[in-house]
């Protein structure tokens, strides 16, 4: 379909525009040099209040819905880091919805940024730690579906937002994001392009898959698993993006197989644990006034130019790096 009509589809579901929108698209003269193809920067990390990021385009969906519901609360997850955890907060208050943030850690003597960004925005915090070596590696449906049982019993009634605003109503924030980059590509006229991306809960990369496959794009996402978090990963990631297309009334399905997602390469030590090839990328990018962030942006652009130094993109021309924004916040 073309882009006009996806657009179209995407306008039956509630949208609160919040700044998730219409982000630059510039040569990457850095990952041009260290991949010695034609390289663009998408920069997401532009969305939403300082410092935001690819959370923004699926929060316009998820806090519209939960207004559109009625809701006073929202409630979610994540790591003491994370920048989803952030923005729900100050995007929630920007719309009057009282936030409820869950970690299942220590409450930590003193707040890194992200934690003082949310407190400061007016969200409840809540730290659970007895719940954190319970959780172990699980799929990512079910530790949002024990998370969103016990949130209702802490808080009663509320709106639920799963784990780095995964679902296919936070996923399509990334749809609309995949008509703006295809509109993009084709005025730079890139053509075949590889499009990386980091993946924590993989809700930006089912969109994107979902978006890109209904405009017939050709585009090629590839999804760098930065945390190594969820077991059945790519099933969830398929079923996604399936229902992504399903709520824009057109079925699609994607095998196994489909799913563009590199996991355990790139996740060094851990989640939250910097990859140590990155360590040299962050300071090159930081001298060339973009942030890279050591939890996701470094690791993906990191696996980007070692998958396209060895062959292993699907195409043969530009790359794009996808900028999903975060901050350098350590717990
Ligand atoms: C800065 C940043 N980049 C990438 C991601 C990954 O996005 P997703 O959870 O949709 O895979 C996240 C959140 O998880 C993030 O905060």
């Amino acid at each position: 379909m073309d882009a006009t009509t996806l657009l179209r589809a995407l306008a039956a579901h509630p949208r609160l525009a919040l700044g998730g929108t219409d982000s630059p698209f510039e040569p990457f003269p850095l990952l041009e040099e260290l991949s010695r193809r034609p390289a663009w920067i998408k920069r997401d990390d532009t969305l939403g209040p300082a410092p935001g990021g690819n959370k923004t385009r699926k929060l316009e969906y998820l806090l519209a819905e939960a207004r559109r519901r009625g809701a006073r609360r929202v409630a979610t997850f994540g790591a003491l880091t994370s920048n989803h955890t952030r923005l729900t907060a100050v995007l929630a208050r920007e719309v009057g919805l009282e936030a409820h943030l869950f970690f299942f850690d220590r409450r930590p003597a003193e707040f890194n940024s992200s934690l003082a960004i949310a407190a400061e925005a007016g969200a409840r915090l809540h730290f659970l730690p007895a719940f954190r070596n319970a959780r172990g590696r699980m799929r990512l449906e079910t530790s949002n579906r024990l998370t969103h049982a016990l949130c209702l019993a802490r808080l009663g009634r509320h709106y639920f937002i799963p784990a780095g605003g995964h679902g296919w109503r936070g996923a399509m924030g990334y749809v609309r994001a995949a008509v703006e980059i295809h509109r993009q590509a084709v005025a730079a006229r890139l053509g075949p392009a590889c499009l990386g991306l980091a993946v924590g809960t993989g809700g930006t990369l089912a969109g994107l898959m979902a978006g890109l496959r209904l405009l017939d794009s050709p585009l090629q996402p590839v999804g760098i698993d930065i945390g190594g978090l969820w077991r059945g990963f790519r099933r969830s990631i398929a079923t996604l993006a399936e229902e992504v297309c399903h709520h824009l009334g057109t079925p699609t399905s994607f095998a196994l197989e489909e799913v563009p997602l590199i996991e355990k390469r790139y996740v060094g030590p851990g989640y939250g644990e910097p990859l140590p090839e990155a360590a040299g990328l962050e300071a090159r990018a930081s001298a060339a006034g973009l942030s890279l962030d050591p939890v996701y942006t470094a690791k993906a652009l990191a696996g980007l130019v070692d998958l396209t130094r060895r062959g292993r993109v699907a195409s043969d021309g530009p790359l794009i790096f996808l900028h999903t924004g975060g901050t350098a916040t350590r717990s």
